[in-house]
């Protein structure tokens, strides 16, 4: 085999309850993935030994991604190759579907779809669970990646437990121009939550039944993000999407992961047309677009 192509997911986080700050600086976390049909495909591809690692990425959002050893999918294949101890070169080519540093885990999808292609391209044969505990180190989301569907998240967000969850959900998608850090939330997060008592992050009993019942306006009432000040206090255009979508048709708006990517979940195809029609007309996004979920986790489409 030449070479193996992985599909995976962006995501939304329906819930994201956070805590304080851990000794190793990450915030323990329960939050509740849901993946969207906005992908990354990425390609691994054979290179001859010795020839190290390439990136090339293409697509709407190829000229914000990294194409050197910072980029996910690369360390994702240096690590794989570490681990089974062999030369591991390769050249990796990703189709950029899913917008960058918008809070969709782009990045992380590109992890895991770098890590399902070199396992098969190598012939590794890992066990789920190997390669859970690889994405773990690459990256808080990279395991959900793997994963897909909706589920839950607890630690830093690296522990994935499935949840009973049935029907299809329509979402629009408000795009910034520019992306935030996630650091940089998680550190408006510390500011704005210094002095207060936190509680422990628990997952939302209400929001849990609407996805038991495929209750999408249930679910939309019930979505909840506590980086969402972080976000609009570094990024206040935010807030004004954020009453755009309470305004008009969305049954929840909300900030996905640590933004600024805004989530509009709408009751069906024609309400998805007409929210993205007002967030187009409002200026106050570079762009807009559609997506249901959930969608599945990683999968190879080729080879
Ligand atoms: O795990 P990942 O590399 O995606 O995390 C990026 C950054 O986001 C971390 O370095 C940390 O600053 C922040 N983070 C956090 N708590 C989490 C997940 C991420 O503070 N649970």
């Amino acid at each position: 085999m030449q070479s193996v192509t992985v599909r995976a997911p962006g995501k939304v986080n329906l819930q994201l309850a956070v805590g304080g700050a851990r000794e190793d600086g990450y915030h323990e976390l329960v939050t509740v993935f849901h993946a969207v049909s906005l992908h990354d495909d990425v390609t691994v591809r054979d290179a001859p030994a010795g020839s190290g690692i390439s990136v090339e990425v293409v697509g709407r959002w190829a000229d914000k991604v990294p194409t050197d050893m910072t980029n996910l999918a690369a360390k994702a294949v240096a690590a794989l190759a570490r681990m089974a101890e062999i030369d591991g070169s390769a050249r990796i080519r990703i189709d950029k579907g899913i917008p960058v540093a918008g809070g969709m885990a782009g990045g992380s999808a590109d992890a895991a779809a770098a890590l399902v292609a070199a396992d098969r391209l190598w012939s590794l044969g890992l066990t789920k669970e190997d390669l859970d505990d690889v994405a773990a180190s690459l990256g808080s989301d990279v395991p959900f990646a793997l994963h897909g569907g909706t589920a839950m998240g607890t630690g830093r967000g690296e522990v994935i437990t499935p949840i009973l969850a049935v029907g299809e959900y329509h979402w629009v998608f408000a795009l910034a121009d520019e992306g935030l850090s996630t650091p940089a939330v998680y550190g408006a997060f510390d500011r704005l939550s210094a002095g207060r008592f936190l509680v422990d992050p628990a997952a939302s009993q209400r929001l849990l039944q609407a996805l038991r019942r495929g209750d999408a306006p249930g679910v939309g009432a019930a979505m909840t993000n506590d980086l969402q000040s972080a976000a609009i206090s570094l990024r206040p255009g935010i807030e004004r999407l954020i009453s755009l979508g309470e305004e008009y048709e969305a049954l929840g708006s909300i900030v996905s992961g640590s933004g600024p990517t805004c989530a509009f979940l709408v009751a069906d195809e024609d309400a998805a047309l007409d929210m993205c029609s007002v967030l187009e007309a409002s200026g106050e996004c570079s762009g807009v677009v559609r997506a249901s979920g959930p969608a599945h986790g990683a999968r190879i489409i080729e080879g």
